[in-house]
């Protein structure tokens, strides 16, 4: 499926990559395949399910009324927000994993609660402003997050959320080489870095948690 409103030639890779393997990746939550691969799944994506409980751990002590799931994907963050009693924007720029998350709230009964918006975070042309902002599973996929960050300072009331890979794991070399054969390019952050970036865009760093191979930061805008 084309992708349309990316910047670059790398967010491009970046979105055909998603779009590609939506529903493979939306089986790590749904559970839908045999019993080892379930199996590696809980073992070697464990942070994954990690990062899922610490927002919705965060979002029972925030009690949001308004979310923007940043690189929603799937929807699976965006659905469980909602069920939370929050009004959901997801924002991605793969399109058939905003199919993905359309029939998963449709399914969860919480589609008057939800919308989606089809667009690189860059593009988004916006005036809103949510009381809680998520990007998890985003930034192993941005090269400059500077330009990013800036943008989700605007749009976040209280809280941000977010989840980066941290540099110099075994699993940062596993997963350069995989999804460089896939023709996905992905990066890796020291936690200076991360705190210098946010620091840059107005963000203070209120907690940093180390889940598995992710630095998962609570930050607000000053
Ligand atoms: C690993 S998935 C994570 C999805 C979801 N946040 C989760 O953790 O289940 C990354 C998602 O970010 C989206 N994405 C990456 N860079 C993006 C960008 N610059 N603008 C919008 N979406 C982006 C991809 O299309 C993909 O759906």
């Amino acid at each position: 499926m084309p992708v349309s409103n990316t910047k670059t030639d790398e967010a491009r890779q970046v979105a055909e990559y998603w779009d590609r393997i939506a529903p493979e990746f939306d089986s790590i939550y749904a559970g839908n395949k045999n019993l080892l691969a379930r199996g590696l799944d809980r073992w070697l994506r464990k942070d994954m399910y990690q990062r899922f409980d610490w927002v919705m751990r965060k979002a029972e002590e925030l009690r949001p009324a308004t979310v923007c799931d940043i690189g929603c994907g799937s929807g699976r963050f965006v659905s469980s927000l909602a069920k939370r009693g929050a009004q959901v924007t997801g924002l991605d720029f793969a399109p058939e994993m905003l199919n993905l998350a359309s029939q998963l709230v449709e399914r969860e009964g919480v589609a008057d609660r939800c919308r989606f918006v089809l667009s690189d975070v860059l593009d988004w042309k916006t005036s809103e402003n949510f009381d809680l902002v998520i990007a998890i599973g985003f930034w192993d996929y941005v090269a400059n997050p500077l330009a990013r960050l800036q943008v989700i300072h605007k749009l976040t009331g209280r809280t941000f959320l977010s989840a980066w890979p941290r540099a110099g794991t075994l699993r940062m070399a596993i997963r350069k080489v995989r999804l460089k054969v896939a023709g996905c390019p992905v990066y890796f952050w020291r936690l200076t870095d991360v705190e210098s970036y946010l620091n840059q865009a107005g963000f203070q760093v209120e907690s940093c948690e180390v889940l598995g191979q992710l630095y998962c930061i609570q930050a607000r805008p000053v």
